[in-house]
């Protein structure tokens, strides 16, 4: 039996192409099972299905991969057809935060499935999965892109064993930072990272926060002198157990001062964008926050050493300066009256707005106001539903989307990156709007650092402009 592009897919065009473009086997051979109906227009495993999961998911759901099956042969498929449908209907898969659906930003490497390719998965499904041409072997996975040699190694300090916390909303999850000194004596750029987790299976994201010691944690109520002491009193908490318990950022307490890199399952080497870098001061340290998931392993049998790789340069034509700004949380900062989300409520939200003047702690005055805003990391904690940024370039001008997520997933988080960069000054105005379930609440919900805390955060990352 022969197998054509089937019209209406034909008629989808761009897609049918990438289909059949990264279809490596024969087209004809004998049938086996059931084959699906070129002339009705059902889409067959061998020629559409095996293509789009090689595509959109086995770079997670393969042999060894972090996800709990392999999409890795017919059968697997077969039998995860239907919740896969539902998954992909819902784009709960593949994960990918903002919608790059082209309303709201356009991303690098986006994890997004096209309308068509959705279609696509449906009536495949609705057409009885046929296998199409069952001697077809799979595609082959493309092999994860990987930095150069001369990146530095930055592991862990020593290999952990993760400890399932047990509670309520982390029944088998352990949130652990470590302290890194890379060593550094003169200032650097890191211009790409790769995270290498020790133990794929259970290593479920990593946040690389830049914190320098000596600076002066204010949430402490001076408690604390430096940040080198927060830390120091919270390793010290559990003695016998490398690092300290963290959820929201780098700890209680510790002041960060930037977010390099972060990592989350099925994540390759990350550029920054061409002749850009963040800075790392000398004497600046790094911690690395893991978030260990532990469903389908014994955590006793874990021995997870994961290592962060840098690219580090020298200097870089345009500094990339990383803003974490959340007036939610910065108000632990000062003595002014905390805000709060009341409890037992189904959607809570909290707005914010500011512009690049406000992110003066972040960025020196020196730098100037013009930037690219290059890249955003969205941050909210379980409570979190959705949160989106809009950019308005001036009083009275329309504001535009910039970056919309429309479901607040805590377990996948990272930094996107814009396909194009939007260009802001002085006169644009940031708004946000984060959402929020806080019916499980019995008090009203403060912001910080901790699980029962939250956050209403974008992490900004502002290129300077090249010079004209
Ligand atoms: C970036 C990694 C990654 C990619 C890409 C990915 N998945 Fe997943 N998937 C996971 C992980 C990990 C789980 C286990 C549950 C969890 O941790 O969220 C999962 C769980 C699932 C589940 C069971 C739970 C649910 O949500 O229904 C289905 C079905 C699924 N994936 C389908 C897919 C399909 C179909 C694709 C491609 C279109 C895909 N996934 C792409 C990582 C991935």
């Amino acid at each position: 039996m022969h197998f054509r592009p089937p019209l209406h897919l034909a008629l989808a065009g761009a897609v049918t192409l990438l289909v059949s473009a990264c279809n490596t086997g024969p087209t004809s051979a004998t049938d086996a099972g059931p084959t699906g109906d070129a002339a009705s227009g059902t889409p067959t495993f061998s020629e559409h299905i095996a293509p789009l999961v090689t595509k959109h998911c086995r770079g997670c759901h393969t042999k060894g991969g972090i996800a709990p099956f392999a999409f890795d042969d017919y059968a697997t498929t077969k039998t995860w057809g239907k919740p896969s449908r539902k998954a992909i209907e819902a784009r709960t898969m593949p994960p990918w935060g903002v919608d790059a659906s082209g309303a709201c930003g356009t991303w690098q490497d986006a994890r997004w499935l096209t309308d068509a390719e959705i279609k696509t998965f449906g009536a495949w499904v609705d057409g009885g999965m046929p296998v199409g041409n069952a001697k077809q072997t799979m595609p082959v996975l493309p092999k994860p892109t990987t930095l150069g040699a001369n990146a530095i190694d930055v592991p862990m300090p020593i290999a952990y064993t993760p400890k399932p916390k047990g509670t309520k909303d982390a029944p088998t999850d352990d949130y652990r930072c470590f302290r890194i000194d890379p060593k550094l004596t003169a200032a650097k750029y890191v211009t790409g990272f790769e995270v290498v987790p020790g133990d794929p299976r259970v290593v479920h994201h990593v946040l690389l926060f830049s914190v320098a010691p000596k600076a002066w944690p204010a949430t402490a109520g001076g408690k604390f002198p430096s940040n080198d002491a927060v830390m120091k009193h919270l390793d010290d908490l559990e003695p016998d157990r490398p690092g300290w318990e963290c959820f929201g950022a780098a700890g209680d307490d510790v002041l960060v001062s930037g977010l390099p890199a972060t990592w989350a399952p099925g994540t390759s080497a990350v550029h920054y964008p061409a002749g850009t870098g963040v800075k790392l001061e000398p004497g600046e340290e790094l911690v690395m926050q893991v978030h260990y998931s532990m469903a389908d392993v014994d955590a006793a049998t874990v021995k997870d050493l994961t290592r962060v790789r840098l690219e580090l340069a020298d200097k870089v034509e345009r500094q990339v300066y990383v803003v974490l700004h959340d007036p939610f949380i910065f108000k632990l900062f000062t003595g002014l009256p905390q805000d709060s989300l009341p409890p037992g409520k189904a959607k809570v939200e909290y707005p914010w707005q500011a512009t690049v003047k406000d992110f003066n702690f972040w960025i020196p005055a020196a730098a100037g106001t013009t930037f690219d805003l290059v890249g955003v990391l969205p941050h909210l904690h379980k409570r979190g539903r959705a949160l989106n940024l809009s950019l308005q370039q001036g009083e009275g001008k329309p504001k535009v989307c910039a970056a919309d997520v429309p479901r607040w997933d805590f377990d996948w988080q990272q930094i996107y990156f814009y396909d194009k960069a939007t260009r802001i000054d002085a006169e644009t105005r940031f708004h946000v709007n984060c959402v929020y379930d806080t019916t499980d609440a019995t008090a009203p919900v403060m912001a910080g650092y901790g699980t029962d805390n939250e956050m209403c955060l974008f992490a900004l990352f502002l290129a300077k402009p090249a010079s004209p």
